[in-house]
Parts: structure tokens; sequence; C-alpha cells
């Protein structure tokens, strides 16, 4: 498989996921929910890995919303663990494979000890050169919007163009995602990156988001590969 990865071409630099379905997954297998995440952290660890490879710049990864905490504290302490240990255990495959490792989201509201690991990740990989690794943590795109509208105003500035207000956002300087990729069948945005997703291919599949492995990724590339992007223009 590697060697057909090699000639992918019109790889998008960017891509988004929104990695949906664990529950769902535990469910068809009469378990409970927390084990469709443990084993959708598996499934996040091996498309970080995929996308390293293969030579994506930028990865996403929707990892818990603004709107999660309305789950059972027990699912909501269960997929903040499943975090901290990705950090404690894996930090040394993310240096090893030049991996930068970085968080979108109200970090200031997140538990302390949680806090401690994300920026833990994040400094021990900050000269990474390679793949960069967005996890999108208690993270939703309005409150992003809100956050760069309340930077805004405490400059006093009253007018803001397009691309000055992008200053504003978690991440300035990331190209806005080339492809979303939704797993488990929904069809939605669900509160993610809005301002981003302006231009962006989406990408729905069925699959729940465990069992999304390389070879689901590679259809995901292979139709956007399929896409014409116009952007509003038109084809001369
Ligand atoms: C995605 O899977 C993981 C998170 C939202 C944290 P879900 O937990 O939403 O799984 P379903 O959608 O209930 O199947
Ligand atoms: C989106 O999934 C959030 C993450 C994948 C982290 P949800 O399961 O929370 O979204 P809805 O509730 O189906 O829209
Ligand atoms: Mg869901």
């Amino acid at each position: 498989m590697k060697k057909d990865i090699k000639n992918l071409i019109n790889l998008p630099e960017h891509v988004a996921i929104i990695m949906d379905g664990n529950g769902r997954w535990a469910k068809r297998r009469g378990l409970p929910r927390v084990f469709g995440h443990r084993e959708g952290a598996k499934a996040a660890e091996k498309a970080i890995t995929f996308a390293s490879d293969i030579g994506i710049k930028y990865l996403t990864l929707f990892a818990f919303s603004t709107e999660n905490w309305g789950r059972p504290e027990e699912e909501v302490n269960f997929i903040l663990k499943l975090l901290v240990d990705y950090i404690d255990n894996k930090l040394d495959n993310l240096l090893e494979k030049n991996i930068k490792l970085r968080f979108i989201g109200r970090k200031e509201e997140l538990p302390e000890n949680i806090l401690k690991t994300v920026k833990k990740g994040e400094e021990n990989t900050e000269n990474c050169t390679g793949l960069n690794l967005f996890i999108a943590l208690n993270y939703s795109g309005r409150a992003e919007i809100i956050d760069a509208v309340n930077k805004i105003l405490a400059t006093g500035r009253e007018k803001i163009t397009e691309e000055d207000f992008r200053n504003y956002l978690y991440y300035p300087g990331v190209p806005d995602p080339d492809l979303l990729i939704r797993t488990s069948g929904e069809l939605r945005i669900s509160n993610f990156l809005l301002w981003q997703l302006a231009y962006t291919e989406l990408y729905f599949t069925e699959v729940l988001w465990p069992d999304f492995n390389e070879e689901e990724f590679l259809k995901a590339l292979y139709d956007y590969q399929s896409r014409e992007r116009r952007f509003g223009r038109i084809k001369i």
C-alpha cells in the first residue's frame, strides 16, 4: 500500500476530521460507550500516522466540543483521560515523526491537569517541522468567532476586514481546510471550524470512527482528487 500512497497527487494541504460514531460503534457490540471512545483513540492515532507518512501538512481533529460537556460526567472524564494518556504515552512517537502538536478551543476552561498535559504536548513538539497536528478540544466554531470578536473589541477597533479578522482566530497562519471528513453518516458540521470551512470540500462516510483506517482515509483523498474547486469562479 505504501507504494500506491507515494503516487498520490493533488493531496489536500489541510484535512479536518469530525471523528464521529464512537458511541454507536460500542452500542452495536452491546458495549458501554466508553469502549467506542477507546477504539476511537486508536483510530485517531492511525489517522495521524497515515497523514504524517503521506505528507499532509495540516491535520485538525475534532476531539471534544464545547457542547460535549453536556454528556454524562463519566463519559466526559473518560474522553479527557484518553487524551491525557495519548500525550503522556505517545509524545516520543510524535517527536520521532517530527509532528507539531497544538490545541484549539477554549483552553482556559479546561481542568488544570488537562491543561498541564496539553501544554506539555505543545511545548515538547514546538520545534517539530513535519505534520502540523491540531486537536480541537473544548472547541466550537461559534466560540472561536466570539473569542475573536472580543479580542478585536479589546483593541478598540471599530472596523475590520476579512483578512484582518483571521488574525484573531486561534491559529491565523493556518490555511483553511481543503477537505473535511465526517464519519458515522451524520450530514452536519456540528459547530466545527465555521469560519474556516467556507470553501472546504466535504466528504461524508457511513463508516463509524473506530472503523476508520488507512483504506477509508485513502477513499476520502481519492474522492477529493475528483473534485473541481471553483471558489465562486468559472472554469475557463
Ligand atoms: C464521537 O463519537 C466522539 C465525541 C463526540 C467525543 P460519539 O461519542 O459522538 O459517538 P456517537 O455519535 O454517539 O455514535
Ligand atoms: C461532533 O460530534 C463533535 C466531535 C466529534 C468531537 P457530536 O457527536 O458531538 O455531534 P452531534 O451531536 O451529533 O451533532
Ligand atoms: Mg456523535
